[in-house]
């Protein structure tokens, strides 16, 4: 496949250039003035596809349940109610109609923690979506009923298929007993896989347990640790090592209370930060571009030469990418073909030369034109070709209506 004639932003460090791509086996093959026929995307932007690094996809089955209570009463009294009572058909469609939402927003894969793994994982499957995928796992006393045999099962059937990736998902550390989580470690290094936890995202945690420890029980996996909000300022240098990446959250963070995390200056200190938006029920959108606006907005409040707009990319993408464990987020030869084409042909977008600033500044998510994964297009036109859109409507609401009534 030949994509001709868009503007082409390479990566968060560079500037917007003129050129072709061309794509074979789902990797970028070349990129230059290329002499073959191809699709003409003139009046478009091609650039790196966004990566969600921190969701639970089958959420949306609970989007709109609970806008303004705490994050306690949200947590304890409305979600895990609800979801005591989900099924596999209720995960299954939920995911899918995450993914539909997400690749019409330009994000090409997705962390998730959640449970029935192998409806997630077939859901991903179908839809051509990566994923990496952990269970959320709690214990009681050390008992889990289970789960971490289940998670540990799903990474065996599941690691490496296509584009799924399985990793372990303890929920947090005040879910979760110390020995559990040395548990969870040990076995993680073992499997060589990466290991998925809320961290510090509510202020009362830090009353919970002492987040050096936890660092140090994971100390020989790579964790990717979603939201990170209480962490302060001089505590921050310890979150900067290489097996460690931040997923920062700043909707679900606002929307449940918990505040803003401290990303200009884990960033300066030379901390791994990605972007995520959490599941649908504290969000409520599976929306990284806006998310990659919010962020900058939040950290430009205390100091507007905060967050710079290749940094706020390179969180969207490159960092995504490298969280997730993939050789992308940049459009180079020999890198996946996970990019977005975005409609510029739009007032927002002009004066042109400042393109770039305009994808944080002034673009949305409605701008996607079509996003492509490992080379295969997973939206196009407002189309989803991978999937019969009407059937997952249809089941999602059928599934959600269960969950309701029973
Ligand atoms: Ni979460």
């Amino acid at each position: 496949m030949v994509l001709k004639n868009a503007f082409l932003l390479k990566d968060a460090d560079s500037g917007i250039q003129k050129l072709d791509l061309k794509i074979e086996n789902g990797k970028i093959s070349e990129i230059g003035k290329i002499e073959e026929d191809g699709i003409d995307l003139s009046g478009k932007l091609v650039m790196p596809a966004f990566y969600n690094t921190h969701t639970h996809a089958a959420m949306s089955m609970m989007r709109g349940i609970s806008d303004d209570d705490t994050f306690d009463v949200w947590l304890f009294k409305k979600v895990l109610p609800l979801e005591e009572k989900l099924d596999e058909e209720m995960v299954y469609y939920g995911t899918m109609l995450s993914m539909m939402e997400m690749a019409s927003k330009g994000i090409a894969g997705f962390i998730d923690m959640y449970f029935f793994l192998d409806e997630v994982a077939k859901a991903a499957e179908e839809f051509g979506m990566r994923a990496l995928i952990t269970r959320g796992l709690v214990d009681e006393n050390g008992d889990d009923n289970g789960r971490l045999q289940k998670n540990l099962d799903f990474a065996k059937r599941w690691n490496g298929k296509g584009l799924i990736k399985a990793g372990f998902g303890p929920h947090a550390p005040y879910s979760c007993s110390m020995g559990y989580l040395r548990k969870i470690a040990d076995i993680a290094k073992v499997e060589n896989l990466p290991v998925h936890l809320h961290l510090y995202e509510a202020e009362w945690e830090r009353d919970e347990y002492d987040f050096r420890e936890i660092l140090d029980v994971f100390k020989y996996v790579k964790l990717i640790a979603a939201h990170a909000v209480q962490f302060k300022e001089d505590e921050i240098r310890e979150l900067a090592r290489e097996n460690i990446f931040v997923s920062h959250n700043p909707s679900s963070n606002l929307k449940l209370g918990n505040g803003v995390a401290r990303v200009a200056e884990m960033i300066e200190k030379g901390v791994n930060v990605a972007l995520g938006t959490d599941g649908a029920a504290s969000n409520n959108s599976l929306d990284i571009w806006h998310e990659m606006r919010l962020a900058a907005l939040l950290q430009k409040m205390r100091n507007p030469a905060n967050l710079k707009v290749s940094q706020a990319i390179k969180m969207a993408t490159e960092m995504g990418a490298k969280a997730m464990g993939i050789n992308a987020g940049k459009i180079e030869a020999g890198m996946e073909a996970d990019l977005i084409v975005v409609n510029i042909d739009k007032p927002h977008y002009l004066p042109i030369e400042d393109l770039k600033s305009h994808i944080v500044h002034a673009g949305s998510s409605g701008d996607v034109f079509a996003t492509m994964v490992a080379g295969k297009w997973i939206y196009h036109d407002g189309k989803f070709p991978t999937i019969d859109e009407r059937e997952v409507l249809k089941g999602f609401k059928r599934a959600h209506t269960r969950l309701m009534g029973s």
